[in-house]
Order: C-alpha cells, then structure tokens, then sequence
C-alpha cells in the first residue's frame, strides 16, 4: 500500500480534525495508507509519527485543535533539520505529503519543493486569520468569527447596562478580516483594522456623534495588528518566533485609554485572545475542512504536487501553492465600506 503523509502546523484551529478524518477515509477508499505526522514539521525533523487507521479518526468530526498537534518549527531554521526531514520522509516510506497550515507551514512546503527535498507535497489552507491568497476562505476562520460575534453581542448587553465604550481586541494578525467580519456581524460601531491606520480624533468623534444621538454606550472593535496613525503595531513582546513573526496584542488597551481620555467617557477593554481558535468548529468549517481533505487525497492521486486546495465561489479548486503564499490576502475594502455605514 502506499503511503501519504498528513502533518498540521502553525496555530491550531477549529477543523484541522475533519480535514485529517477527511483524509484518513478518502484514503482509505482509494487504497493509501495515511501516516500522522506529530506536530507540524517538528514531527518530520525527529521521526514523530502514527499510523492513522479508520478507528483513529472515528469521532474527531466536532473536536477542536488538532489530533495530530502542531507546533510553529521551522526546519529552514537549522540546515541539519533539512536533512532530517528528507531522511524521515524516506525512512516512513511517503509517496506524498499533504501539509495543512498557514502562510507559514506552506511557505516550508514550496521551499521543499523548490529545493527538490520533498517534491510531493500538496497543501490545505488553514488560519482563523483569513489571510492566505488564492483562496476565498480558509477553514477555521468561520468559526473564529462566530465565537467573536457571540461575545460582541455578550459585551454588546453589559456595556449598555453600564453606558460605557467597550474595546473589543480579535486576532488577524496583519489582516483585519476578524475584526471586519466579526464587527459587521456583531453590529460594532466603529471597526478598526490593520489595513487603516487609527486616527484617533476621528474614532471619539464617532463615538461623541452616537452619544449624542441618545445612544450612551458603544462597541468598538480592533483588530491585533491595528496601529495608529502616527505610530506601528503594538506588540506583547520583542522576541520573534522561528518565522520571524512577533507576539501581537495590546492596542484595544491603548485605544480604550485614548477613548477614555479624549471623550471622558467610561471604557472597558475586553481582549478575546486564543477563545477565538478553541472549541468546536461550525458546520461550514466542518464542511470546508472535508471537502479539502478528501481533494487534497486526489491532488495527490492526480500528482499535481505543489498545488493548494482553494475554495473559489462555492467550487473547491487548485491553485498554485507558490502564488498563494507569496503575498497576504488583506480585507477586501468593499467589505469594509459596507462596515462603515454602520459607524457612530
Ligand atoms: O495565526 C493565527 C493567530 O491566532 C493570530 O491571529 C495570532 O496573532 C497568532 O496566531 C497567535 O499566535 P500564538 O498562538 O503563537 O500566540
């Protein structure tokens, strides 16, 4: 039997486990023995792995995270890693790989290839952040946005009792996809995102303008990666992680004291951090992440290596792995244009 190798890396999200029951039963049915790489390419550096047989995969449908765990190693980080990582695709006898990850565990995947290490890869494109090109949407991302949503309309109840402004941070990283989609569906009054400096003036003045339409609280939404005008991002902390990437997070807390401060309004600040990537995925991340696996398992039938799996309208398709990883696919400013008819 052949065998085709699954590893999932980067940040974990909601549907990685239905992309790998996906993959586990489509291959299966057309005769490959599936092996689950532990924890991203980590597991591929040391050797990690399972064997990943119908009973394994039975029940994983509505579970979160990731059976097979993950981790944010670059093997490109140590040139004897490279190495290891050829040897144990050998030694595990893959006649293919299928990589689900991000910007970043695919960026590995093409330089593998590129490189002629492991030239049978196809990839799955996974992230809460929405932002890899080429694709409409990533799974994971779904489910993101309605447990922020959920919490929006949470926060939406208490800032109204208290007439007070309440901050609201998402995740995104450098896209404000969350913040976007979350806000428009959470009803936000002012939405803030990478894509757009903060100015400041403008967001009090909103608020002030709502407040003097009678309305004596107000929800603003920001994502991560947001800055302000005159200044960069807000990080948590300098180091970086084997990517290169820093630790996002703390502009709703300086943005909610510039509120305060300029309006003299009451303002709480309300980070949703990594409750935005738990628990169980929706049923279009469910549907998204199955219809992934079972194409990336033909991708590799068909060996078409160095192709992505994409989601185009309502079609899932290929797409060039190279192309979707080369540049980050940010808000789409229609989107954003309809969000701002809604402010103040
Ligand atoms: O890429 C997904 C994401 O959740 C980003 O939105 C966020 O900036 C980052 O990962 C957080 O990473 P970590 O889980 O390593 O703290």
């Amino acid at each position: 039997m052949e065998k085709i190798g699954i590893l999932t890396g980067g940040g974990d999200c909601p549907g990685l486990n239905p992309v790998i029951r996906a993959v586990v039963r489509k291959g299966y049915n057309e005769g490959y023995e599936i092996m689950g790489i532990k924890n991203g390419w980590k597991g591929l550096i040391e050797g990690d792995y399972m064997k990943l047989d119908l009973a394994s995969v039975s029940g994983i449908l509505p579970k979160g995270g990731t059976i097979l765990g993950t981790s944010r190693t670059n093997p490109y980080k140590k040139e004897s890693d490279i190495q290891k990582v050829k040897d144990n695709y050998q030694n595990i006898g893959l006649m293919g790989l299928i990589a689900v990850g991000g910007e970043d565990t695919l960026g590995v995947a093409v330089k593998l290839i590129n490189d002629g290490i492991i030239t049978n890869i196809v990839g799955v494109p996974k992230t809460i952040d929405n932002d890899l090109s080429c694709t409409d949407y990533t799974f994971g991302f779904d489910t993101a946005i309605n447990i922020a949503t959920e919490c929006i309309d949470r926060l939406h109840t208490t800032a109204e009792s208290h007439h007070r402004i309440i901050v609201v941070e998402v995740m995104g990283r450098h896209a404000g996809w969350i913040a976007t989609e979350a806000g428009i569906a959470g009803g936000a009054d002012v939405i803030l995102i990478p894509e757009i400096p903060i100015d400041i003036d403008e967001v009090c003045e909103l608020i002030r303008r709502r407040h003097n339409r009678g309305k004596t609280f107000s929800i603003v939404v920001v994502a991560e990666g947001a800055h302000f005008k005159e200044g960069s991002m807000i990080i948590q902390e300098d180091k970086v992680d084997e990517f290169g990437h820093v630790r996002l997070g703390g502009v709703g807390e300086i943005l909610g004291k510039e509120i305060e401060k300029h309006t003299g309004y009451e303002t709480r600040i309300s980070v949703l951090g990594h409750i935005q990537r738990g628990g169980s995925p929706t049923a279009f991340d469910r549907i998204l992440g199955t219809r992934f696996g079972i194409r990336a398992v033909e991708l590799i039938k068909e060996k078409k290596f160095g192709r992505m799996v994409a989601l185009s309208g309502n079609k899932i398709i290929d797409v060039d792995m190279k192309e979707a990883t080369k540049a980050l696919k940010t808000v789409d400013m229609e989107l954003y244009k309809i969000a701002k008819e809604f402010f103040g």
